[in-house]
């Protein structure tokens, strides 16, 4: 079974973007893999945040893991600042890695733009996501578009250990599905759909309520054109719906173009709403029983022992590649 690693940071809403783009394919992948899934908290440290908040964040993201239909029995699921081997192993490949190409990463030159105050944690973000990824051995890294080019960088870097010390790392290769790879912005469908959009009309929260999904698809920005078909460089609205739609429901993106071809907006948007609160309901409901929940506590507490038991072991050999060590053992390959 290949090995996978993925995560979510807990930083406030988590949007029906993460969950097509990244939370859906997680369950699709538990049953077939032997699958890590990560709350990574220590990610979500590199921008200033309240410290309740970031507790209450943890929770509920790791409650929507569960709703969403993720299975402690299939995959383990942990928080990972519980697991210390992820801050040492970030700290070990950030003396790898260069400022160089740490400064190309499009995600820091988007999240620091204009700003004096620019955290040193958002630059060097992704070795620590690097880490993430190495410690458990990971093959593969489902992740949306966005985060390609860490996985990239991620694979540069073990490859770079490997190379000066010795053969030490999986290289891991990203897992990027086609559909929902990218789900954008419902007032600005040219931009990805983001928790960090000022506008609150441009996500769909996992948690809001169904009259607030339907009224946000209701009025999600179409063109003039009044014909449903997919295209998304001249049509980017209504091809983003209807990705939503085929998403959602697991129908074909051409049954659907085909279902609607004589429709209009209005209906199509109504029956998208309707769609995405269907999917949505039971996760809600499901969510609900789980967040304030001793049998979170239980999975997660679980999860931690499970993972830290692969890390450790992982990080003892790292470490001793790198020559953290007392004593001048053989290495063993
Ligand atoms: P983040 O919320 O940035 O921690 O992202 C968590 C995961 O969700 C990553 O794998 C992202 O690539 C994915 N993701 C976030 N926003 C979207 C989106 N609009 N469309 C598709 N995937 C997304
Ligand atoms: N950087 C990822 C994001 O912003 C989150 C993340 C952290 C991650 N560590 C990871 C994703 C390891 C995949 C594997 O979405």
């Amino acid at each position: 079974m290949a090995k996978i690693f993925s995560g979510i940071k807990p930083t406030g809403v988590v949007t029906l973007g993460n969950y097509l783009g990244a939370m859906k394919q997680f369950v699709d992948l538990q049953d077939e893999h032997d699958a890590f899934y990560c709350v990574v908290d220590l990610h979500s440290i590199t921008v200033p945040l309240d410290r309740l908040e970031l507790m209450d964040n943890t929770r509920k993201l790791a409650a929507l893991y569960l709703a969403c239909g993720l299975d402690p029995e299939k995959a383990t699921i942990f928080v990972q600042s519980e697991v210390k081997a992820h801050a040492q192993l970030g700290w070990m490949l950030t003396c790898i890695s260069g400022m160089g190409e740490l400064g190309r990463m499009t995600q820091y030159k988007d999240k620091s733009q204009g700003g004096d105050n620019v955290g040193t944690g958002l630059f060097i973000y992704p070795t620590l996501m690097a880490a993430d990824i190495l410690l458990y051995g990971t093959e593969l890294v489902p992740v949306g578009d966005d985060q390609k080019q860490h996985v990239e960088l991620t694979r540069d870097l073990a490859e770079r250990f490997n190379k000066r010390y010795y053969e030490t790392f999986t290289i891991p290769e990203p897992l990027i599905q086609k559909e929902g790879a990218r789900i954008m912005s419902l007032t600005n469908p040219v931009k990805k759909m983001s928790k960090s959009d000022a506008n609150t009309k441009g996500y769909i929260s996992m948690l809001d309520e169904p009259n607030v999904i339907r009224k946000k698809i209701k009025s999600a920005v179409t063109d003039s054109s009044g014909v449903i078909s997919f295209d998304r460089e001249n049509k980017p609205g209504i091809s983003n719906l209807l990705e939503i739609y085929s998403l959602s429901t697991n129908t074909p993106l051409d049954e659907l173009v085909e279902r609607y071809k004589d429709s209009n907006y209005g209906t199509f948007k109504q029956d998208v709403a309707e769609a995405v609160v269907s999917l949505l309901e039971p996760i809600q409901a499901r969510y609900h029983e789980l967040v304030d929940s001793a049998e979170l506590d239980a999975i997660l507490d679980a999860g931690r022992e499970k993972a830290e038991a692969v890390a450790n072991k992982n990080l003892a050999k790292i470490e001793k590649a790198m020559g953290l060590s007392r004593k001048r053992a053989k290495v063993n390959k």
